[in-house]
């Protein structure tokens, strides 16, 4: 069947890379992208595709009257959408991402994350109802591995049932719309699926997030800021595997299931560093430093910093069949070479309310 999908968040950075990823594989389909283009929010990540007949952006907030307008059928920017655009998949990306901004601003963090998606899915179970409850209807959550909360050095990864206990305002609100997505399927019976992904890497990622920051700060000779001892542990995954993954649960994931998705790349932030500073002194024709270990700096630590991630990813590997085929070596040598050739994406992030973010987190 060609679907006609909802993708919210679409002009952030996995939900760009997911769209493009869509478009191309199946061109037959529909895709309607919202986002309230917030400072992550960016129209160029989607430019490419915008004069596709079978794509369109709209800009808007998943937290359109929040609470009652859709419970009481009044009609909202979301039902509206719903409608006119026949939508049957809902791919939910849209939220508030970065860990240090939810523990200087908690507040948009519950709003948009949890407010947001309980708004969407109650619009979308109305939506779903009203056409009959048809069983391949799909409401996708994409979700993260912190609500698992943070492992030892020892610990056994994370499976679907390792009990939630998530440490941060970021993984807590992820962790409240990942339970009212279950309950609407447990209750209503909506088709949602809920996947919890490891750390990703890759273009169109915002230079707030540990890779694209490192890359731009060495680019410009500035300090590469390592927190603490540089020794938490992330699994990396590059964005490209993520996005396949989610097409092979929308395809063939079971509706009430929640699936893993990880690299299997455990690695200390420290020698991520030094990973990403090999390759940019190997490829970066000029940089102001070089080599450029010689900018790293170990900085304060995070509040509440997490100490491990690492996702066991059996069951979308045994029940699905999808594992990831980049390698951590050759997704950062693409990672590095795509922040090298597009210095027009980043600089002009690089704005007043970025540097006001940084000299908080990084003062
Ligand atoms: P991002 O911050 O790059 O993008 C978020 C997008 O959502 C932006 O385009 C933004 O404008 C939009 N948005 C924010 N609030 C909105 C609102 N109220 N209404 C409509 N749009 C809104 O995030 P990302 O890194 O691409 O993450 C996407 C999703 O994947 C998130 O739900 C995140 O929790 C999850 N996730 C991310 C990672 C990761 O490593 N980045 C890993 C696992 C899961
Ligand atoms: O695990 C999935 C999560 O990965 C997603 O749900 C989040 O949306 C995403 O932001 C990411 O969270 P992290 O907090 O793990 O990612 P971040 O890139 O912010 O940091 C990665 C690690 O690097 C973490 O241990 C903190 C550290 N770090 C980060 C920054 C920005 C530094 O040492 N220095 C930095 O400047």
């Amino acid at each position: 069947m060609s679907r006609r999908l909802l993708v919210t968040g679409g002009a952030g950075f996995i939900g760009s890379n997911f769209v493009h990823h869509w478009l191309k594989v199946y061109p037959n389909d529909r895709v309607v992208v919202l986002d309230a283009l917030t400072y992550a929010g960016n129209l160029r990540n989607l430019q490419s595709v915008e004069e596709q007949e079978n794509f369109r952006f709209v800009e808007g907030n998943i937290c359109d009257k929040p609470g009652t307008a859709c419970a009481k059928g009044e009609r909202t920017l979301i039902t509206e959408l719903l409608q006119v655009e026949n939508i049957d998949t809902i791919v939910h990306f849209a939220a508030e991402s970065h860990v240090d901004r939810s523990i200087l601003g908690p507040g948009a963090f519950v709003e948009t994350n949890v407010v947001g998606t309980f708004t969407l899915l109650d619009a979308f179970r109305l939506h779903w109802e009203g056409k009959g409850q048809p069983m391949d209807y799909r409401f996708l959550h994409v979700s993260t591995d912190e609500v698992y909360g943070s492992l030892s050095p020892t610990d056994p990864a994370f499976t679907e049932t390792t009990p939630y206990a998530p440490n941060s305002p970021y993984s807590a609100s992820k962790a409240g719309s990942d339970h009212l997505v279950r309950a609407y399927h447990h209750t209503y019976k909506l088709p949602t699926i809920i996947t919890n992904c490891s750390n990703n890497y890759g273009p169109y990622q915002f230079p707030e997030k540990l890779i694209p920051l490192m890359c731009i700060n060495a680019l410009m000779g500035k300090p590469l800021p390592v927190y603490g001892d540089g020794k938490n542990v992330r699994d990396w995954l590059y964005v490209g595997d993520h996005c396949q993954a989610l097409d092979v649960v929308i395809h063939s994931g079971k509706p009430g299931e929640t699936y893993n998705i990880g690299g299997n790349n455990e690695v200390e932030n420290i020698n991520l560093v030094q990973m990403l500073c090999q390759f940019m002194n190997e490829l970066a024709p000029k940089l102001p430093v070089h080599p450029s270990e010689q900018l790293i700096t170990f900085v304060k630590d995070r509040l509440g910093h997490d100490r491990r991630y690492a996702i066991d990813a059996t069951k979308i590997k045994t029940q699905l069949g999808w594992t990831p085929s980049v390698t951590i070596a050759e997704g950062l040598r693409l990672t590095v070479e795509w922040y090298l050739t597009h210095r027009d994406w980043w600089e002009p992030l690089l704005s007043e309310e970025y540097q006001a973010y940084y000299r908080k987190v990084y003062a």
